[in-house]
């Protein structure tokens, strides 16, 4: 009689009497994409905590293969053939492909002799398994985020792993790596792999999984095979209620010139001549491959990494941005892409993180007034549907999304006249994703300018007023809304 690869059930776990799982059940078949969605928070990640050992469930039981594991580790997921992996890989930098690869596969210690052709070796062949063309002497550090993923990948499938967890693998992909990471799917499907994928992106979903699974608050509220639900009813069941999956944007006429860039060139970040400009009431999207340089403009703008040529103007005003507190008081805010570098302290609470970039507001003669930063914090917390415990509670405890969430409302809170934004949805779930959007529509119309990165089309075109497109560090082309397409958009940013 078959049975599943893995079988988790009546799955129960809290954090600090808050029931993160209430006996959730989910199954993997060999050869299976079995999606699981749901909002920020729902419980997905501590479902694969508790599956690859992470965590410890409080009940349940977890099976592979048929037969039960009472305790499973980090160690035992490695002999059960439970691989997973993260949005952010964890490789060495300074090591090369191939020893990355040895380096997770060779036991013994370090009296054994190291044979350098036969890393390469087995590296080539895994990577070949997989179609992942990569010179295995390259240093990791140089790699691109989608060719780090297909050495995590190839590492899962030399520990032999037949359940590989994929947790939001395309949060930070390009549309043409997304489709690069499916064909790396469906040959590990082939090959009988079971595959639990998650992912923020319904259409992604749809055309990749083969069942899904849907958590809410914690329970399991329904699985389907992907035929028979549709993206309207998948919403429905995460969110509990309709939503508009629409794009709120409004047509506000633009105002005066709020920044104006010229030449800005920054040798050391790779962002070469780059001349933009916002108005008031206007969305800049900026779209390009990863890689293309869009973080690095966003930062050499924002003074992290102070510009080495060019001009920058504000209320047509010169002005020089040589840190970001110089930036900050000239009404720039910026929301970073990586969150847990830049944009939360993680031990620290909600309503903190959401006042530190606005302390002035919520302080006088000097004091923080706490109930100011309360009151404050809890009106983020409720427009934003950020789920914590309480204001109070630390960041670190929040689920990625709303870690996000917290970044988002801590720029907000300074009111600047010129917002930032770096992947602002990534991560987020569809909810929150359009009361984002929303909100960003009313700063707009409050007079405020946007710069958007993103690497989802549909939020490129769907919010932006025009378009410019990012190539090796520069922006080769900007379109006006009207004029913009997935295929023209696409093709300026592959460079034709
Ligand atoms: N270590 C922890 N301490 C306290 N609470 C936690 C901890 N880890 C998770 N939680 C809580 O458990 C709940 C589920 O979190 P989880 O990370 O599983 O959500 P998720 O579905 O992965 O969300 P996202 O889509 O935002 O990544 C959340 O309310 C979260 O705040
Ligand atoms: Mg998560």
């Amino acid at each position: 009689m078959a049975v599943p690869l893995l079988d988790a059930r009546h799955i129960s776990k809290s954090f600090a009497g808050l029931r993160a799982l209430d006996r959730v059940s989910f199954d993997l078949w060999p050869g299976e994409v079995h999606a699981l969605v749901g909002e920020n928070g729902a419980g997905k990640s501590t479902l694969i905590k508790i599956i690859t050992g992470a965590e410890r469930a409080d009940a349940g039981a977890l099976l592979v293969d048929g037969v039960a594991v009472p305790h499973i580790d980090p160690h035992t997921t490695r002999e059960l053939g439970i691989a997973a992996i993260y949005q952010q890989p964890a490789l060495f930098p300074d090591l090369t492909v191939a020893e990355n690869i040895a380096l997770s596969l060779e036991r013994g210690g370090s009296w054994r002799r190291i044979d350098r052709a036969g890393r390469r070796r087995r590296a080539s062949e895994l990577l070949q398994r997989i179609g992942v063309t990569l010179d295995p002497d390259r240093r990791v550090g140089d790699l691109t985020m989608p060719e780090q993923q297909g050495v995590e990948i190839a590492k899962a499938i030399g520990a032999d792993a037949r359940i590989v967890i994929m947790d939001e693998p395309t949060a930070s992909l390009s549309e043409r790596e997304v489709t690069r990471l499916f064909a790396v799917i469906a040959r590990l499907r082939q090959a009988g792999v079971g595959i639990i994928y998650i992912s923020h992106r319904l259409e992604e979903i749809a055309s990749i999984a083969d069942r899904i699974t849907v958590l809410r608050d914690g329970h399991t509220v329904a699985t389907h095979n992907r035929g028979d639900v549709t993206r309207a009813e998948l919403i429905r069941l995460m969110v509990g209620r309709e939503l508009d999956a629409v794009f709120p944007k409004r047509d506000v006429p633009p105002g005066a010139t709020l920044l104006e860039v010229t030449d800005l060139s920054n040798a050391r970040a790779g962002v070469r001549q780059v001349s933009l400009s916002v108005r008031r009431g206007e969305i800049l999207g900026i779209a390009g491959l990863v890689g293309s340089g869009r973080t690095q403009l966003a930062e050499t703008i924002f003074g992290l990494t102070p510009a080495d040529q060019g001009a920058i103007t504000i209320d047509g005003r010169p002005v020089r941005i040589q840190s970001p507190a110089d930036a900050i008081r000239l009404g720039i805010g910026y929301v970073p892409e990586d969150r847990r570098q830049h944009g939360v302290v993680l031990d620290m609470s909600v309503a903190v993180n959401a006042s530190l970039a606005s302390l002035p507001s919520v302080s006088s003669r000097g004091l923080i007034d706490r109930a100011a930063e309360t009151t404050r914090a809890t009106e983020y917390v409720e427009s934003l549907r950020i789920k914590t415990p309480s204001v109070d509670g630390e960041v670190g405890a929040l689920s990625g999304g709303n870690q996000q969430k917290v970044a988002l409302a801590r720029w907000l809170a300074t009111k600047p006249s010129i917002l930032i934004l770096d992947e602002p949805t990534q991560g987020v779930d569809v909810g929150s994703k359009a009361e984002i959007h929303r909100l960003m529509q009313q700063l707009v119309e409050r007079g405020m300018g946007i710069i958007m990165i993103s690497s989802e089309l549909p939020e490129i075109l769907g919010m932006s007023d025009r378009i410019a497109v990012m190539v090796a560090g520069t922006i080769v082309t900007i379109f006006p809304r009207a004029s913009a397409n997935a295929d023209n958009v696409m093709a300026a940013a592959l460079g034709n």
